[in-house]
């Protein structure tokens, strides 16, 4: 067969869903929707609403980050009903990565699932690091002395990062180890990180100055910065504040909304997933939007926004506002919160990578689950290891749009998706139906790119050349090693996995 031929072979629904019924390659199922809630939450919630929220107001957005919040919500909540759909159709661990397999083609497939693995392989990296800060502040918060050596190496911005990598490497045990105890520490951790959120907005906002509130959108002005994509194509001079910066903010802030993709990643350890995956992303999501939501207008009301692009910017409000004792609880909340973020990013990168290694795009050993500890193991290694050395790379920080970019192609991918598969596959079971089709998908996918367009340019022409990257590791071995190039299901292949998960 020729190459474009090869590269354009779709895996067939009915193949997908077979060989997680019938593949030795299979993730025991554990979850239920509140589990899986709860793994969205743990995701969900971290440096976007601890640290991005005050930086981008006092950066980008003023007061109006609160806008921004919105904004990045609505956007997500239009990516997240096709999300939904699909994963309610297609009910893998593959998540978008097998969703685009099977409507666009193998090589559509693997650029989105490349996509993805960035968006995991950054995020993981960029939390660690911002843990890394947090455990420094809360331990000087809590007025324990620090080392300068160590302090020195736990900074977010350090030079030679120590800390970072060592949390990772405790997270991916933990991953490495097994689904059921990552759900355990879970469940306590998202618990008491709602709890201080909760405690942000109940007492922070007694002290909230409506002066604060004004000028809600601060006039643009000129900066170094090279501006948006937008600003370019529209010939403005690039800058910060104003209109511009309130969309520039929001595509930022999807960050914080980044996890709820991720459940439609735990579908395989799920016992029903036509029915709770897409429940707990909508569920997952709506109550992270009101809480940020939330947390940002108490925020920006806490202090003028020219003061909030503090490295831990809800904690020095509240110690700004004369809570501290608040600041000192917010500052353990951000840790638990990076903590929770990083372990799910993990699991999800797991899956990911679990599912392209059974199709044979990656090393087929990727794509086995561990008879020891039941858990897709290997695979979780080896995402853990590609964070733990990501994590050493000073400038972690200038990546973070790089991480929203992989992650609305995803989006984007979707969308198209459901309309797709919608006039393809009009009979699948499909265990929850986006509204309002094509109108919805089409808003969804028109959104993701506007908020793309808000993103720097050079942070399209990296993300251009991780893409291509992708595409050279797809052409030099995922094409010829595809499962489906060989024309048979890995469910009848002899197998080489250590074993087989027996329930
Ligand atoms: N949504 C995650 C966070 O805000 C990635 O940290």
């Amino acid at each position: 067969m020729p190459p474009a031929r090869n590269a354009a072979r779709r895996l067939p629904v009915e193949m997908a869903l077979h060989r997680v019924s019938t593949a030795r390659h299979r993730l025991p199922p554990v979850f239920g929707t509140g589990q899986l809630v709860i793994l969205g939450l743990g995701v969900m919630i971290g440096a976007g609403i601890f640290s991005l929220s005050g930086i981008q107001a006092a950066t980008n957005a003023g007061p109006a980050v609160i806008v921004s919040f919105v904004i990045a919500a609505l956007v997500c909540f239009l990516a997240a009903l096709s999300y939904a759909e699909l994963s309610s159709t297609i009910p893998v661990a593959g998540s978008v990565y097998t969703f685009s397999y099977v409507v666009f083609g193998e090589l559509w497939g693997w650029l989105v699932g490349w996509a993805l693995v960035l968006e995991l392989l950054v995020a993981a990296a960029l939390v660690s690091r911002a843990w890394s800060a947090y455990a420094l502040a809360t331990l000087d918060g809590f007025g324990v002395e620090v080392p300068a050596f160590v302090a020195e190496r736990g900074q977010f911005d350090s030079g030679l990062n120590l800390i970072a990598p060592a949390v990772l490497v405790i997270l991916t045990l933990l991953v490495v180890t097994g689904t059921k105890l990552s759900a355990r520490v879970l469940t306590i951790a998202v618990l008491a990180k709602v709890a201080v959120i909760l405690l942000v907005i109940g007492v922070g906002s007694r002290y909230v100055d409506t002066a604060n509130y004004t000028p809600f959108v601060p006039q643009q002005q000129a900066a170094e910065s090279q501006g948006t994509v937008l600003q370019r194509l529209l010939g403005d001079a690039g800058g910060t504040f104003g209109i511009f910066g309130v969309f520039a903010a929001a595509s930022v802030i999807t960050f914080a909304y980044i996890g709820f993709d991720l459940i439609a990643t735990a579908a395989e350890d799920t016992r029903d997933p036509r029915r709770s995956v897409p429940r707990a992303m909508l569920i997952g999501l709506g109550l992270v939007a009101v809480l940020y939501i939330a947390m940002a207008t108490v925020l920006v009301g806490l202090r003028p926004y020219t003061e909030l692009g503090t490295g831990a910017p809800v904690s020095d409000a509240m110690a700004a506002a004369g809570v501290g004792w608040a600041a000192s609880v917010v500052n353990l909340g951000g840790l638990l919160a990076f903590t929770t973020v990083i372990m799910v990013v993990l699991i999800g990168q797991s899956r990911v990578l679990f599912a392209m290694g059974r199709d044979g795009l990656l090393p087929r050993g990727l794509g086995q689950v561990s008879r020891t500890f039941a858990a897709p193991s290997r695979s979780g290694a080896v995402a853990g290891l590609a964070a733990i050395l990501l994590a050493f790379y000073p400038s972690i920080g200038s990546l973070e749009q790089m991480l929203v970019l992989g992650a609305l192609f995803a989006f984007f991918f979707c969308a198209i998706g459901v309309l797709v598969l919608r006039r393809r596959e009009p009979d699948l079971e499909r265990g929850f139906y986006a509204p309002a089709v094509p109108a919805v998908p089409i808003l969804g996918a028109l959104a993701t790119i506007w908020l793309g367009l808000n993103l720097t340019t050079d942070t399209w022409r990296n993300f251009g050349i991780w893409m291509a990257a992708g595409l050279f590791v797809y052409l030099v071995y995922g094409r010829g090693h595809s499962t489906l190039a060989h024309g048979h299901d890995d469910a009848h292949e002899p197998t080489h996995a250590r074993g087989r998960h027996s329930r």
